[in-house]
C-alpha cells in the first residue's frame, strides 16, 4: 500500500491520527472506519505504536463515523449471492455433497483432519480446478497459495494439469505461492494478497495450514486468548478478501487429540470455536479402507449434514 492512499483516506479526519499513523494503520490493514471501529484499543496501540488511551479515543471515533448500523435489504443480499461461484473437487459425489458444484465464493471452507487425510492434496487440486473454464467446474482464474509447512509441490500440480489435458506451465504460473514462515507473517501476506489481487483477480486463495504456525508459536493456556485473538483477526481478513473478490478461500486444519474425550470422535481442530464459528463450511476428512478417504460437512448455513467418498491417485481427487 502506498502513501497515496494516505490522502484519498477518510483516516486523517479521526483526531489524533496524523500521516505517520495513519501509515501504520493502512498498513497493517486497518484502512477503513469499520475496521478501526470494530478493534481493540490494545491491537490498535500494537499496530500504529501509540499508547492504549489514544487508541480507545480513535476507537471512539471511527464508530461515530463508520456506518456501523448498515443494513443490506434482502434484494440487494440475492442480487449479491447470486453470484457466487464455485469450484470443482474433482469428485462429483463431493461436489454433491457441497451443494452440486463443489466449494464457493463468499465463503470460508475448513479441511480439518489427521495428518495423511488429503487436505494438501485436495488444495494441490483445487489450485488446478479453479483455473478451468466455468463450463469444466472452475473459475478460470489465478490462485493465491500461502503455504505454512512448505508441502507446495509443483511437480504434483503437472501430474494434475495434464490429467485434464492442461498446460501445465501456464497452470503453475497462475499459482502464486508464499512461503509463511511465522504467524505474523502470514496475516501480512494476505494483505499482500489484497493488494495483489487487484493485478491478477484470484477467485481462489488457500491456506495450508491455517493453524500449525499459530499452534508452534502460542503454547500453553497462558497464550490461548492472544492465539485465539490472531486466528481471529486472521479468519475475518480471509473473509474480507473472499467477500472483496467474490473469492473461494479453503483453509487447513489439523487435529489435536483430546484424551479426556471418552465419547464421540477423539480428535478437535485446532483454534475450536473461533475457527469454526467464522468457516463457512466445516469439513472433517479421514482415511478410509483402501485407499479412499471420507469427507464429512459438519457445519453449513443451507446444506444437510452428510459424507462423500472419494480418492486421491496419482491423478488426483476423483470419486
Ligand atoms: N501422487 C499420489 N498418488 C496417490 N496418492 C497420493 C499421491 N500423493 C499423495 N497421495 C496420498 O495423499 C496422502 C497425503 O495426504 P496429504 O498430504 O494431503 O495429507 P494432509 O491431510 O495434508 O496431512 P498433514 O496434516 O500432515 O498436512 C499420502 O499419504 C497418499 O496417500
Ligand atoms: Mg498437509
Amino acid at each position: 500500500m502506498g502513501k497515496d492512499k494516505v490522502n484519498e483516506s477518510p483516516l486523517s479526519d479521526l483526531p489524533g491520527v496524523g500521516p505517520a499513523i495513519a501509515d501504520k494503520l493502512i498498513e497493517a490493514g486497518y484502512a477503513d472506519m469499520m475496521s478501526i471501529a470494530v478493534s481493540s484499543p490494545r491491537e490498535l496501540s500494537d499496530v500504529a505504536e501509540i499508547g492504549e488511551p489514544t487508541a480507545a479515543k480513535i476507537i471512539q471515533a471511527a464508530r461515530k463515523q463508520a456506518d456501523i448500523g448498515s443494513f443490506e435489504t434482502g434484494t440487494a443480499l440475492l442480487e449479491r449471492r447470486s453470484k457466487i461461484g464455485s469450484i470443482t473437487t474433482g469428485s462429483k459425489t463431493f461436489d454433491e455433497l457441497m451443494g452440486g458444484k463443489g466449494f464457493d465464493s463468499q465463503a470460508i471452507t475448513e479441511l480439518f483432519g489427521e495428518f495423511g487425510s488429503g487436505k494438501t492434496q485436495l488444495v494441490h487440486q483445487m489450485c488446478v480446478n479453479a483455473q478451468l473454464p466455468k463450463e469444466k467446474g472452475g473459475l478460470d482464474s489465478h490462485v493465491f497459495y500461502i503455504d505454512t509447512e512448505n508441502t507446495f509441490r509443483p511437480n504434483r500440480i503437472i501430474q494434475m494439469a495434464e490429467a485434464y489435458e492442461l498446460d501445465p506451465d501456464e497452470v503453475l504460473n497462475k499459482i502464486h505461492v508464499a512461503r509463511a514462515y511465522n504467524s505474523s507473517h502470514q496475516m501480512l501476506l494476505v494483505d499482500k494478497v489484497m493488494e495483489l489481487s487487484k493485478e491478477f483477480s484470484p477467485r481462489l486463495l488457500i491456506v495450508d495450514s491455517l493453524t500449525s504456525q499459530f499452534r508452534a508459536e502460542y503454547v500453553g493456556r497462558g497464550a490461548l486468548a492472544d492465539r485465539q485473538q490472531k486466528l481471529n483477526k486472521h479468519m475475518h481478513d480471509l473473509l474480507r478478501w473472499s467477500d472483496l473478490n467474490n473469492g473461494v478461500v479453503v483453509v487447513t486444519n489439523q487435529v489435536a487429540a483430546k484424551p479426556d474425550a471418552f465419547f464421540g470422535d477423539p480428535t478437535r481442530p485446532i483454534g475450536g470455536h473461533i475457527v469454526g464459528h467464522t468457516a463457512t463450511f466445516r469439513l472433517y476428512l479421514r482415511k478410509s479402507k483402501g485407499g479412499k478417504r471420507i469427507a464429512r460437512l459438519i457445519d453449513s448455513p443451507h446444506l444437510p449434514e452428510g459424507e462423500a467418498v472419494f480418492s486421491v491417485s496419482e491423478i488426483g481427487i476423483r470419486d
